[in-house]
């Protein structure tokens, strides 16, 4: 027994896995004995990826929002799948309602939230047919109060904490488990920059006053992400929105 490794056997999907935390948490897992399809639409993230991850990381590029985009990431490997990171998302700019295009709404809540229904309703019947499955997904701590983005992405986190609790509340009984994990600032790709004035002038002095500097590295939130889709560690953890932020949200 000296040698098993807690994923050893165990089939994971990672989203957005060429960059920042799910890079990170694609690391771990295999690492941890798993082998795992990382879904980015970034080929040249996804080749950098592989070489420095071997022939446990199965790379698919793949526009995850695209309508075929769930059901190739779910092809990729021969399935049932024992865990799912819905990783993969992206910012809003910081813009508030009153500046808010149609077009940035449908692609920030397409990606964040549409996705991740969408490829955990691909993934969820091999789960329940197998009788177990982790399925961790990446909110944020914009999803616990208004001051971190814009609407747009504020309002995608807050969606992906319904998924993760509806998820969680009907799928119980079929030995799935869900959790969120709601990082603050993680030191990535993902970009925050302010696009809006208003935001800079309401919103960023909020956060600078609040937030103190704290960046994480994708490393600690893949550590938190791990712990929750590992079913000896976190068998008990179900339906839980975890903030993965040095104390932020209690600031
Ligand atoms: N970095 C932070 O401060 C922070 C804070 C809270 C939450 N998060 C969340 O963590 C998750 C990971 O973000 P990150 O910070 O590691 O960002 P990142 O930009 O470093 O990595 C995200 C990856 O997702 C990929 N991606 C984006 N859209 C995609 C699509 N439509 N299809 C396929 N791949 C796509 C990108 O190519 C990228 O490689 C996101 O859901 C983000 O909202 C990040």
């Amino acid at each position: 027994m000296e040698n098993v490794k807690r994923f050893d056997g165990k089939i994971a999907i990672v989203t957005g896995a060429g960059s920042g935390i799910g890079l990170a948490t694609a690391t771990q897992l295999i690492a941890g004995g798993a082998r795992v399809v990382g879904a980015d639409m970034s080929k040249d993230r996804l080749t950098a990826a592989a070489e420095s991850l071997g022939k446990d990381f199965i790379p698919i590029a793949v526009d995850i929002s695209a309508h075929d985009g769930p059901a190739r990431v779910a092809a990729a490997a021969s399935g049932p799948y024992d865990i799912l990171i819905n990783n993969a998302g992206i910012m809003d700019g910081f813009v508030p309602l009153t500046e808010l295009e149609d077009a940035t709404w449908e692609k920030v809540l397409s990606i964040n939230a549409t996705s991740m229904m969408r490829l955990t309703r691909q993934v969820l019947p091999g789960m329940i047919k197998a009788g177990h499955g982790a399925i961790v997904n990446l909110s944020s701590e914009a999803s616990l109060r208004a001051i971190c983005a814009g609407i747009a992405y504020s309002v995608s986190k807050h969606m992906v904490n319904g998924i993760t609790k509806h998820i969680a509340a009907v799928y119980t009984q079929d030995g799935i488990r869900c959790n969120a994990v709601a990082p603050g600032g993680v030191s990535t790709n993902v970009g925050g920059e302010f696009l809006s004035d208003l935001s800079k002038e309401r919103i960023a002095p909020v956060m600078s006053a609040t937030f103190r500097g704290h960046m994480a590295t994708p490393q600690q939130i893949a550590d938190l992400i791990c712990f929750l889709a590992d079913d000896k560690a976190a068998s008990n953890v179900n339906g839980a929105i975890i903030p993965c932020d040095n104390g932020w949200s209690v600031m």
